[in-house]
């Protein structure tokens, strides 16, 4: 089985990264040849910043190996050290209807809190994105593709793409499957709104403990006493939240207590913040040590880009032979 995803170095990765994608893939390093990667290119359609970019690309290859990525399991690498990929992005994008492009729901949310009247400050790129995604996947000839949920559409349009090429070359591409856990599907953020960076209500799993203190602290309540029973406290973001990093007895006796009365919010938020603080302690210290050795990190990824060339090269001769471009 060939496992494959990506995550964009769009900035400081939050537990809705890490609960929607990245467990998932950490996990699924185990079970078949997984392949991962930084994907810088897409991050282009909404970031201009060059050091920006090398930072937060960076920051996600800390992140990632922090948490348990290991190179020595999975293939991890940045997306533009392939650049094959783009190469087959342009033969994808001549069998993808626009419509199916336009219909797409992050370009449709991107665009609609972009533009208003302003056509032009909608790229192609953004429209373009989900090809770019579709080279990704079927460069690869991944089985399974990881993601949060935000993203199954987009490995649906691969589906099609895909099938489309072998419809009108001949078989070439293998037809991925989403995999989705529904049990982390949505992560709340800090107002209670699926966490987002473009909502701004994000906890970082690396975030300063002042700062992410603060945030957790200020986690979206109701205004009912600590005595008063809440017979909704499983809708509780902090209730949630806790049930993503706490053992299930424990975040199950907050639950409890909530819905009985008697815990105030403040000592809820307290007890997430201890156990959020505990659940990354173990990487955070092993992050230290990958950010004072960063000759390792640029040598996994170096490494890992030359393995998947070799993919990437094979699939992607396979199609140019297939419409006629060798
Ligand atoms: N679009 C994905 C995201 O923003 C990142 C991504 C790019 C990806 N290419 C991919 C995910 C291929 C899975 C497979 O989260």
């Amino acid at each position: 089985m060939r496992i494959l995803s990506g995550i964009q170095p769009s900035g400081a990765l939050h537990l809705g990264n890490y609960f929607g994608m990245m467990r998932p893939a950490i996990e699924l390093q185990d079970q078949g040849e997984a392949y991962y990667f930084i994907a810088n290119y897409h991050s282009m359609t909404s970031l201009y910043d060059a050091k920006q970019r090398r930072a937060n690309s960076l920051d996600v290859a800390l992140d990632f190996l922090a948490c348990g990525l290991d190179p020595k399991k999975c293939i991890f690498f940045k997306q533009s050290d392939v650049p094959e990929v783009t190469e087959l992005s342009w033969i994808l994008t001549t069998l993808t209807p626009m419509g199916l492009l336009s219909r797409c729901h992050s370009y449709k949310d991107k665009k609609a809190r972009l533009a208003n009247d302003d056509v032009d400050s909608v790229n192609h790129g953004l429209f373009a994105y989900p090809v770019l995604m579709a080279a990704d996947i079927l460069l690869y000839d991944s089985n399974v593709v990881p993601v949060g949920r935000d993203q199954k559409q987009h490995v649906e349009v691969t589906r099609d793409i895909a099938a489309k090429f072998n419809d009108t070359y001949g078989q070439t591409f293998v037809i991925p499957e989403p995999r989705i856990r529904d049990e982390v599907a949505l992560v709340p953020g800090t107002d209670g709104q699926k966490m987002s960076k473009s909502y701004g209500n994000t906890i970082e799993i690396f975030g300063d403990e002042k700062i992410i203190r603060k945030k957790v602290m200020s986690l979206l309540m109701d205004s009912r006493t600590p005595a008063e029973p809440k017979p909704d406290a499983e809708k509780n973001v902090a209730i949630q939240l806790l049930k993503l990093i706490a053992t299930p007895d424990v975040a199950q006796d907050f639950e409890d207590r909530l819905r009985a009365g008697g815990l105030g919010y403040g000592d809820l938020k307290k007890a997430l913040f201890e156990h959020y603080w505990n659940y990354f302690s173990q990487a955070r210290t092993r992050r230290a040590e990958l950010a004072a050795n960063l000759d390792y990190v640029d040598a996994v990824l170096k490494e890992g880009s030359t393995k998947a060339k070799i993919v990437a090269d094979k699939v992607l001769q396979r199609a140019k032979t297939a419409c006629g471009l060798d």
